[in-house]
This record gives structure tokens, sequence and C-alpha cells, in this order.
């Protein structure tokens, strides 16, 4: 009988978290360094299903970089990065597209039905809603830099009670342009920001920002940023993912969260605890 009534005590530690988050948007971009192991992944599911049956709204938007590499290699296509940014021509535009359209949103996307939940994958070039131009006049070749989202896409999707799940690629000009690649950090933030969100989290390989000596970074603003930039503890993929979290945080989300998606729950742990994990950008 305690014990039952331990469990009964530690969900409603959870209902006033449930109260504010409910019918609220939350985006929830799913890093490739993040999708680990088949464990992890049905931790992940379990807990998006259970923010959408208590009434949240989640989007999700996925990376797949390590799954990319793997694929290039095999291919004999080399991969090189700057600034963070795969840099895209054509033949890695085609893998790209494959890995991320073609294998990684169909596995979350089925991941999700298979625990209960109705999950619809999309990329931004359905019904082409997220357009794109070359970003920094075609510097990393075919990687985009979003000109348009429209999101009555997503929110259709949304209102008849499905979770979106997107793989962040955009159309491109004409008909026979291969689309455009883009970093799915900056879609996320872009999409959470179009759709008016609560909340962006983005799940990682890391606890969160990481100072010079590897501790954790709890909070973070524009100035603090800047300075960790500069001297370089700032640096690969991180550098996309906190400009993402600034640029949400500067348009109308409350909150943006680099949480560690190797932590089994970090999602209930971030959203429904008061301690929260990872590093956290206000408004
Ligand atoms: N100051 C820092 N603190 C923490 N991680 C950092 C820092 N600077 C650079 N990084 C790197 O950023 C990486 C996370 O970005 P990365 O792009 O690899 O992952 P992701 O965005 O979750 O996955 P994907 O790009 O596939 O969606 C970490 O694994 C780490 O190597
Ligand atoms: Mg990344």
């Amino acid at each position: 009988m305690q014990r039952k009534l331990h469990t009964a005590k530690t969900i409603l530690t959870a209902l006033p978290y449930i109260k504010r988050f409910t019918k609220k948007t939350i985006v929830i971009k799913y890093g490739g360094a993040a999708q680990i192991n088949p464990d992890l992944k049905d931790r992940f599911a379990q807990d998006l299903v259970l923010l959408y049956l208590v009434g949240i709204k989640p989007v999700i938007i996925h990376g797949g970089g390590k799954r990319i590499n793997t694929f290039l290699d095999k291919l004999h296509l080399g991969t090189e990065f700057k600034d963070g940014m795969r840099i895209t021509d054509e033949k890695v535009m085609e893998v790209v597209e494959m890995v991320l359209s073609g294998s990684i949103n169909k596995e979350i996307t089925t991941l999700l039905n298979h625990h209960g939940a109705k999950a619809i994958g999309i990329s931004g070039k359905d019904a082409n809603f997220i357009k794109a131009k070359p970003l920094d006049d075609g510097k990393y070749g075919l990687v985009g830099d979003i000109s348009e989202i429209n999101e009555t896409v997503l929110e259709n999707i949304i209102n008849q009670n499905f979770i979106p799940v997107v793989a962040p690629i955009a159309s491109g000009q004409t008909l026979t342009h291969p689309g455009y690649n883009i970093n799915a950090d900056w879609a996320a933030s872009k999409i959470a920001v179009s759709l008016k969100a609560e909340k962006i989290l983005f799940l990682t390989d890391t606890p969160g920002v990481l100072d010079k000596e590897g501790k954790l970074l709890s909070s973070l603003n524009t100035d603090e940023v800047e300075a960790l930039k500069k001297d370089g503890t700032i640096h690969g993929g991180m550098l996309p993912k906190v400009n993402a979290c600034l640029e949400a945080v500067a348009n109308g989300v409350k909150q943006a969260h680099i949480i560690d998606g190797r932590i089994e729950h970090s999602i209930l742990l971030e959203l429904f605890t008061d301690e929260g994990v990872g590093t956290v950008f206000s408004q």
C-alpha cells in the first residue's frame, strides 16, 4: 500500500507541469547523436506518447549526422565540415535525403506509432512547406538557409491530433533542383518560432553546453555565448545549436534547452521536474 501511495504521489508531482504545458506546442530536435540504441529510442518514444496523451502538442525535427557519415563512408564519398555545417554537393545531397527522409524519418514515425501515438513523417519538400536558398551565397554548397516556412501544413497535422516528424530538407526553386540540406537545429528553431511554440528541446550527446573544463553551464545568454564561441569553447555541431537556441528565444519561444539525449527519459525530466537538466536559454 505504502508503495502504491508513493507511486500516486510521484505521478502527482507532474500535475502542475502538465497543467502548464497542456495544449501547448513543444518542439523537440531529436539529434542524430542521441539516436544511439534501441532501448533509448523506446524511452524517447514513451516520453513522446505520454506528452501526446496529456494533451501537449509535440513536433519532432530530427537530425542524422552519424548515419549520414556511415553511408557516405560506405559509398566512398568524403565528408567535410565547416562551421559545424556539412559541405553538401549533389552526390552528398542524395545521400542526405535518402538517410534523413527515407530512413530515419520513417524509423521515428514507425517507433512512435508502435508505441501508441499517431505520427506523420514529412520533409520540407512535402507541400513545399520549407523553402530555402543557398546559405551564405553557397559557401557550403547545397546547405540551405530557410527563406519561408508554411506553418499551416504543420498546424493542420497537429490539429488533426497527429505528431509531425520533420526531416530537415527543403525544396529547391525548380523541378530538377535536388533540394537543400538544412541544419536540423536551425530548422527546429525556425519551426518553433513559426508555430509560436512554448519550448524547444534539443536532444544531443552531451549533458548540455560545457565550459572549458568540461563542466555543465546550466544557463546562457547571448553575451556569454559570444565569448564561448570566440575562445573556441563552443565549436563544431554545438555552434548551430546555440545559434538556434538564441534565435528561438529572441523570437518568442519562452525557453530553449539543450539536454542529454543519452539519459533515459530526459524529456520528462526536463519538462516535469523542478530541477530540469541541461543548458537553458530564456527570453
Ligand atoms: N562547448 C561544448 N559543449 C558541449 N558540446 C560541444 C561543445 N562544443 C562542441 N561540442 C560538440 O557538439 C556536439 C553536438 O553536436 P552534433 O551536431 O554532433 O550533435 P546533434 O546535433 O545532436 O546531432 P545531429 O547533427 O546528427 O542532429 C557534441 O557531441 C560535442 O562534440
Ligand atoms: Mg548537429
